[in-house]
């Protein structure tokens, strides 16, 4: 079994990037399955800060083989933009980056049409990125996508136009202005871009370096409550972002998969709109907004800020089969007297400790727990033992509600700043 898979539990931002980044040593391939440029994945080292939105967070380590998967959607646009600004780190990364011919494009068009959706859809607008995500899927579940494969065809100029002729028919049904040929020279100089990198049936190269006994991570993208089948309908993203996602996403058989870690932060967060069961929109969700400096990696907004929420962590570990845990941002708690965990959602049937149909304020409000907190800064510490008692008993009472360890704990943004036990 020589794939693990390391995906976030909650809604997205949990610290993936960051902790592929430091598990990278120990894998030679890393290999993202699912989303697009909706993810904005952050890791910092030698006190400077990277967001990849497309690329896998394994590009800093020279011997990693990264592979952009046939789950993912590709926008040529911001592909460029990641690999020029790696280029001018002084990381070329058409050494160790390889794309799969199956990746959806994104296409301006797409870009419009998230736009054009979300404008229609008023206040119940989903708040998505504006990335193109939610039509780029639905071309392909629609079978009127283009794959990355495509761009080399001769006719690839001819398919393109086809299908920009019907996004621009959807444009017009939804009355919505543009300005398209003022977005399609960077298009297109992001596909030429594109076709510096090597294309590759990532299914066999995926199975053949499995076999070969090498050993790969996946990196989720978004979090396990943003899952299309399985999130908080119909604010969620386009993808399965829960770990089924990563044998479509890569073509690997689940027979393969071996430690599945999920990530969580010691609060919660979200971006865009959506039910939040425990989110303080208050002085205390704004402390936790500033010192956690959450604000959005891809997009600058502000991200809603709550307790931790065990019904929905123990939904997506069911879902996902984790087998290890890692919390992230422990150390912005430090200086709350008492924290609080939702432990059970009340509901007209009674308290539940599972995930109901809907988790609209309207038909649950969280049961919580008082945690006692701690007022030590956690940011240089680097062994287990000499974290807080507190934090320690906070952490043991996640393991028993959670019933999986917690085996990495991250108290700081570096790469330094990680604790395993
Ligand atoms: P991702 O999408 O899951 O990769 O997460 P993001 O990068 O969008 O958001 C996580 C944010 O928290 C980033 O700014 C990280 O640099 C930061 N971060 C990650 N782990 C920690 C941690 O343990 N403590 C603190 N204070 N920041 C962290
Ligand atoms: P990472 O990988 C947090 C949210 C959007 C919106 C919904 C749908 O950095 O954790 P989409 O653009 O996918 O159609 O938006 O999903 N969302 C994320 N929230 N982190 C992300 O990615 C997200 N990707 C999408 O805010 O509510
Ligand atoms: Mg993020």
């Amino acid at each position: 079994m020589a794939i693990d898979i390391l995906l976030g539990l909650q809604w997205g931002d949990e610290g993936k990037g960051k902790i592929v980044d430091v598990l990278t040593p120990e894998y030679p391939v890393v290999a993202r399955f699912q989303g697009g440029p909706n993810a904005g994945h952050s890791l910092e080292f030698n006190g400077i800060k990277h967001v990849l939105h497309t690329i896998p967070s394994g590009i800093f380590h020279n011997n990693c083989l990264n592979i952009v998967g046939n789950g993912v959607v590709i926008d040529p646009v911001i592909f460029k933009k990641e690999t020029d600004a790696l280029i001018a780190l002084g990381v070329d990364p058409s050494l160790n980056l390889k794309i799969s011919k199956k990746a959806h494009l994104i296409l301006p068009t797409h870009r419009l049409l998230d736009a054009a959706s979300e404008a229609a859809k008023g206040q119940a607008k989903i708040g998505s990125t504006l990335k193109g995500i939610g039509p780029t899927y639905m071309d392909k579940t629609g079978r009127n996508g283009l794959r990355v494969g495509d761009i080399t065809r001769s006719d690839f100029q001819e398919r393109y136009l086809f299908l920009v002729a019907k996004h621009l028919e959807m444009l017009a049904n939804y009355g919505y202005e543009h300005k398209l040929h003022e977005l399609e020279p960077a298009f297109f100089e992001g596909i030429e871009n594109l076709k510096k990198f090597e294309h590759i049936d990532s299914e066999h190269t995926l199975n053949a370096l499995a076999k070969s006994g090498k050993k790969i991570l996946a990196e989720g993208a978004q979090g396990s409550m943003l899952d299309i089948d399985f999130g908080s309908y119909p604010f969620v993203t386009s993808s399965n972002t829960i770990a089924a996602g990563a044998c479509t996403g890569l073509g690997i058989a689940p027979s393969q998969i071996g430690e599945v870690y999920g990530i969580f932060k010691a609060y919660c967060t979200r971006v865009g709109s959506g039910p939040f069961p425990t989110e303080l929109d208050n002085e205390t969700g704004e402390k936790i907004r500033q010192i956690g400096r959450e604000f959005g990696a891809t997009t600058g907004r502000p991200r809603r800020c709550g307790w931790i929420d065990l019904p929905a962590l123990r939904y997506s570990i069911m879902l996902n089969g984790v087998t290890k845990l890692i919390m992230t941002k422990a150390d912005v708690l430090s200086g709350f007297d008492i924290l609080y965990a939702c432990t059970a959602y009340k509901t007209a049937e009674g308290n539940t400790r599972d995930l109901p149909f809907d988790i609209h304020p309207e038909f649950v409000q969280p049961v919580y727990t008082e945690i006692p907190g701690w007022s030590e800064d956690l940011t240089g510490i680097n062994s287990y033992e000499k974290l807080p008692q507190s934090l320690k008993s906070y952490i043991e009472f996640l393991e028993r509600e959670l019933e999986v360890p917690v085996a990495i704990v991250s108290v700081g943004p570096d790469r330094s700043q990680t604790i395993r036990r």
